[in-house]
């Protein structure tokens, strides 16, 4: 049976190569897409979410805008930076409208109703989720795994120090990092680094063919222009896909490692606001995504996107 999946999106070019692969694998029963703040405000993370659906041909798949704010900033946080990419996605405007209600009271009926568990999928900032958890500790119950695109380990390297997702919402992310999921999985940069999509593989990717992969290669290449100038692509014409691995390790969870670890967010005024001390350890409750497989990561985007 499909498992069913929630995604929580910040819908950029990654968030929408997730949702083309939730959307598309006969594995996965994708419920819903919830929209979140995170690079760009929820009004265009939710109409991307749509517009990304509508292209693959699911338009039924109800889109539900959440939180457009951190969840309780301390005074003075600095405010996010927000992405370099633009806001709305270079695709067709949806024709399917947002659903009326809002994300979180969704979340949370939905938990509620359910009858089976689902799994949810945060890939953008954790305002949806921890305020869903705040609202109703029962939330939990209802979620038989979250994988969380969060998070970074490595220290002093070529990696950012903090990654965007927690730091949006550091304290948001404490909150679902300590609520108690009985299976929480991270994926964090240092497995989305190494699981780069390169050029090459974008012009297979649309050789292949299809609406779906002719954007997800567009996307890539817009990525790769974006971030071939950083330290940590050192000078490979090549881009993280960051968001869609975490669909990919519930499609073929050995595409991953997965390691228990202990995890505390630097919250509050901290000058190192975001960041994430992960450490490994036997008795840690977060399973912690490592040495990921690119090439069958890049295959399974390939043969999940071809002829779409
Ligand atoms: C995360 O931040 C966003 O830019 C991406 O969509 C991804 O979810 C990577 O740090
Ligand atoms: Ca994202």
């Amino acid at each position: 049976m499909a498992r069913r999946v929630i995604l929580d999106c910040d819908t950029g070019t990654d968030d929408a190569i997730a949702i083309m692969l939730a959307a598309t694998r006969p594995e996965l029963d994708l419920m819903a897409v919830t929209a979140v703040w995170g690079n760009h405000a929820v009004e265009h993370t939710a109409d991307n979410s749509r517009r990304t659906l509508d292209l693959i041909g699911r338009s039924e798949v109800p889109v539900y805008a959440g939180r457009s704010a951190p969840v309780a900033p301390p005074p003075g946080a600095p405010a996010a930076i927000g992405s370099t990419e633009p806001d709305t996605l270079p695709i067709p405007p949806a024709t399917a409208p947002l659903e009326d209600r809002d994300a979180v009271g969704w979340l949370i009926e939905t938990a509620r109703a359910a009858t089976q568990r689902f799994t949810l999928v945060p890939t953008g900032s954790l305002s949806n989720v921890a305020a869903a958890v705040a609202e109703d500790p029962a939330f939990l119950d209802a979620v038989e795994e979250i994988v969380i695109m969060g998070g970074v380990t490595e220290r002093g390297g070529l990696l950012p120090d903090i990654e965007t997702n927690v730091g949006y919402d550091p304290e948001a992310a404490q909150v679902v990092l300590d609520a108690g999921f009985e299976r929480l999985v991270l994926v964090p940069l240092d497995a989305t680094y190494r699981t780069i999509v390169t050029s090459e593989q974008c012009a297979t990717l649309r050789k292949a063919g299809g609406a779906a992969a002719g954007v997800a290669a567009d996307f890539i290449e817009q990525r790769i222009e974006r971030y071939r100038t950083l330290p940590a692509m050192e000078g490979r014409a090549a881009a993280p896909v960051h968001d869609a691995l975490t669909v990919a390790y519930l499609v073929d969870p050995t595409l991953v490692t997965l390691r228990p670890a202990t995890i505390r967010v630097h919250t509050g005024d901290s000058p190192t606001r975001g960041r994430t001390d992960i450490a490994f350890d036997p008795a840690g409750a977060v399973h912690v995504a490592t040495d990921p497989d690119a090439e069958r990561f890049f295959g399974l985007l390939l043969e999940s996107l071809t002829g779409l």
